[in-house]
């Protein structure tokens, strides 16, 4: 990752972004249709149009602060592909594909395992259930991983195989926060800090989870229930800049308390389907 020369200070604290690759693909086909988490309800009607405006906004977000955006080719039929970062986990070059826990997701794979084939890198198919970032949050020295609604235990093993990096078990309890990445989102990385800076929502996690957190990041921000509710922590952050969902609104003050430049989107049409900016990201790290 280069530095880029953006930095803010608010309280001491020097936030510095870095440029970062990423993921997209748009929601062409994009539908709710059948239901495998707490938010999807097909009887409540989607608008695709104003779905792809969305992702079109977020898309011009990242372009806009300098990143590199990718794109992946929907596939009809395939009504959650919008939400790329379920396809992969990326550290390194060496990309570890998604098993989808539902068959509805399944074709997904290949389409990942293509384009990351495609351009470099070495992929490593999973053998154990896992969705890929969805899952998964990657700091300078560990991956935080999630289990409880997707992502089997035994694919956080797999994926500490195939980077050599801890990976930290974390029990997810609320099937609103389905995914490790509505629950917790890496604000600083700490690849140039030092020190890596989370935000989380406790009620998501078990209790014991929630203790490994406290001793794991005393310092993190923990976010309220109604900004978790929101998809506020299904946030895309480059170090500096925040993408959140706009209605969550005090976690975005928050995060400016904190010397985070935090940028609100509307994801409302993609919320249906339980995703926000993060879900529709995935980071493909060198
Ligand atoms: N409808 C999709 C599913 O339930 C939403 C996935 C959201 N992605 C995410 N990274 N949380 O699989």
């Amino acid at each position: 990752m280069r530095p880029s020369p953006v930095l803010s200070e608010v309280d001491g604290r020097t936030r510095v972004s870095t440029t970062r690759h990423y993921l997209m693909c748009p929601p062409a086909h994009f539908a709710v249709s059948y239901t495998i988490n707490a938010w999807m309800n097909p009887a409540v009607p989607v608008d695709r149009e104003l779905a792809v405006a969305q992702w079109e906004q977020l898309r011009a977000v990242y372009l806009e602060l300098g990143h590199r955006v990718s794109l992946l080719e929907p596939v009809p039929g395939l009504a959650d592909m919008v939400f790329a970062a379920n396809g992969a986990l990326v550290i390194g070059g060496i990309a570890y594909g998604a098993r989808f826990r539902h068959p509805e997701r399944s074709p997904e794979e290949a389409a990942h395992r293509e384009w990351l084939t495609a351009h470099g890198g070495r992929f490593v198919a999973a053998e154990h259930v896992n969705e890929g970032e969805g899952d998964f949050a990657v700091t300078r020295d560990r991956v935080l991983a999630g289990t409880g609604f997707r992502t089997e235990p035994a694919a956080h093993l797999e994926a500490q195989e195939v980077f050599g990096l801890p990976v930290v078990s974390l029990r997810l309890v609320d099937p609103r926060f389905y995914h490790l990445d509505t629950a917790l989102t890496v604000l600083d990385d700490g690849v140039h800090s030092g020190r890596a800076d989370i935000a989380y929502y406790p009620g998501a996690f078990s209790a014991a989870a929630q203790r490994v957190l406290d001793r794991m990041f005393p310092d993190a921000l923990r976010v309220a229930e109604a900004d978790a509710a929101a998809l506020g922590l299904n946030a895309v952050s480059d170090g500096r800049n925040v993408v959140l969902p706009e209605q969550a609104t005090g976690l975005a003050a928050a995060l400016a308390e904190r010397g985070y430049h935090p940028i609100g989107v509307d994801m409302s049409e993609l919320a249906k389907s339980g995703g926000g900016p993060k879900c529709c990201t995935q980071e493909i790290r060198a």
